[in-house]
This record gives C-alpha cells, structure tokens and sequence, in this order.
C-alpha cells in the first residue's frame, strides 16, 4: 500500500479527465464567477489540466512533454487578477466534480488531493496579480500523502474484525521463541499495514532494528492503536527480545 501514488489510486488519468471534463463542460460554465474566465479556453483545456494534474501526483510526465510544462502552466496565470473569491470557487466546484466524476473519497486520498488545490490556487492566484514575477523555470512539483499517510495506513472504525494475532500456538515457557514460528504471526495484516510506511512487522531485520521501541509500545498499550494486547502475549515478544531475537 505504501508504494500507491496519488495519481494511481485516484484511477489514473481516465479518472483525472473524467473529473476535469465535468468541471469545464458542467460547472465552469454556468457559474458566473468563473465561466467568463473560461469563456474562450481552448478545447483541449480539460485534457492539459488533467495531464499537469497526473504529473503532479506522480504520474508519467504527460504536461512537460506534451504541453509546455511548468513555464506554460505559470504563463497561463499571468495578469488575469483572479480574486480570492474565483480561486475558492474554483476549488470547491473541481472537488464537487471529483465526487461526481467518482474520485476516491476517503480521508487520505482526499486530504492530499485538497492541499495540492489550496496550494495551487494560491498560487495561481498570487501568480495572476498586477506585477507577479513568479520564477519561470521550475520543474512541475510533485505532489505525495500528507504526512506519509497512506491507504491502509490506519485501522478504520468502520473495518471489519480482521484477522487475530496468535494464528500460532504461544510458545511454552521453557521452549525457544523464534521470530518465524511465534513473532511474525504476532502481527496482523493490519498492524502490518498500519506500519509499513516505516518498516515491515512481517520482516525478522526490521523488527530486530526496531525492538526496542516495539516492546515499548506493547508495553505502554499504544500498539497496536486498536487495542492493547493480553499480558502474555507482550511477555513473548519480551522474551523473544531478551534471546537474541532469533529468526
Ligand atoms: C491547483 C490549482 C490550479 C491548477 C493545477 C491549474 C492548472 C492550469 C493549467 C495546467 C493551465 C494551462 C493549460 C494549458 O496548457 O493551456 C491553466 C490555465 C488557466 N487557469 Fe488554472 N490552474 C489552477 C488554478 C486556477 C484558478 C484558481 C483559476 C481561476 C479561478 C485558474 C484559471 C485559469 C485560466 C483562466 C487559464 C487559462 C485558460 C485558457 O483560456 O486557456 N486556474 N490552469
């Protein structure tokens, strides 16, 4: 899950011009703010904003090689003095057409999605004024999760039980604790997930490099974020961290 782009999850650029397409051909047009802004675009507006969009949320670099980049893109703002009243608009009539377009509405996705809009459009707005020198030659920025928080990166209240911890037998109190026959299966899919954007709870190096603070946590109950686990089973994870932490 770690490794999904924005530009992936949100269904790629079918699904970018699908939302942009809607935008200028059923919003744009009717709303007497900003319709007479776009009053004479060029047809292929929908698919150009689309296109620095992907490239923006990490996918392939369609508005640098087909239309001009990120010099065309800020030459396209200059003097039109937009008003902080047009930027809003604009932004809250394109995120009305991500949900009618059926872009991905949950929080992370969207939380990035909207800060890449206010962020641009206070530029572009800042851009437009009388006497804006912007740089001219910057490459497109790229756009990434907020705070590295990633689909699958958090348990969601609305998930269904997963799978429990202790698929495997605990160990007896004389036996050898391994990381492969009573570790790993320590950790659910989601524990796993939630932590993946800093290390692997399935991989014998990271939890060796991250042990101590693991323990801590168990120890404390603020892992996993769901609940706290049974004594014993913190116990286990002690004694395996007081062996050597064998594979
Ligand atoms: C994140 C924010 C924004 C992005 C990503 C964006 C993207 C773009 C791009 C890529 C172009 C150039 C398309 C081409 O190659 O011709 C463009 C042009 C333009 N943008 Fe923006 N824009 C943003 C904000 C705004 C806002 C807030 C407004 C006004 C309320 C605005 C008004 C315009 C206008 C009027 C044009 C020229 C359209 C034409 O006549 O061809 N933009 N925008």
């Amino acid at each position: 899950m770690a490794e999904w782009t924005l530009f992936d999850w949100a269904g790629g650029l079918p699904a970018l011009t699908r939302m942009t397409r809607l935008f200028y051909s059923k919003y744009v047009p009717e709303d007497p703010l900003i319709g007479p802004l776009f009053a004479s675009m060029s047809p292929d507006h929908p698919e150009r904003v689309a296109a620095w969009l992907g490239e923006v949320f990490g996918g392939p670099k369609n508005y640098s090689d087909r239309y001009g980049g990120y010099t065309r893109m800020v030459s396209q703002h200059l003097g039109r003095g937009l008003t902080e009243e047009q930027r809003a608009r604009w932004v809250a009539l394109l995120c009305r057409s991500a949900d009618e377009a059926g872009l991905p509405r949950d929080p992370e996705w969207r939380a990035a999605f909207v800060a890449y809009l206010e962020w641009g459009s206070r530029l572009a707005l800042e851009n437009s004024q009388p006497g804006a020198k912007p740089p001219m030659n910057m490459p497109v920025p790229r756009w990434w999760w907020v705070c590295d928080a990633t689909p699958g990166s958090r348990v969601s209240a609305l998930a269904p039980p997963s799978d429990e911890p202790g698929a495997a037998a605990l160990p007896e109190s004389t036996e050898r604790v391994t990381f492969e026959a009573h570790i790993r299966p320590l950790f659910r899919r989601t524990d796993r997930q939630s932590m993946l954007f800093a290390f692997d709870l399935w991989n014998h190096a990271d939890v060796v490099r991250h042990a101590a603070e693991i323990l801590s946590r168990l120890e404390n109950g603020s892992m996993p974020c769901d609940g706290a686990w049974p004594r014993e089973r913190v116990d286990i994870f002690r004694r395996w961290v007081e062996s050597s932490m064998p594979a």
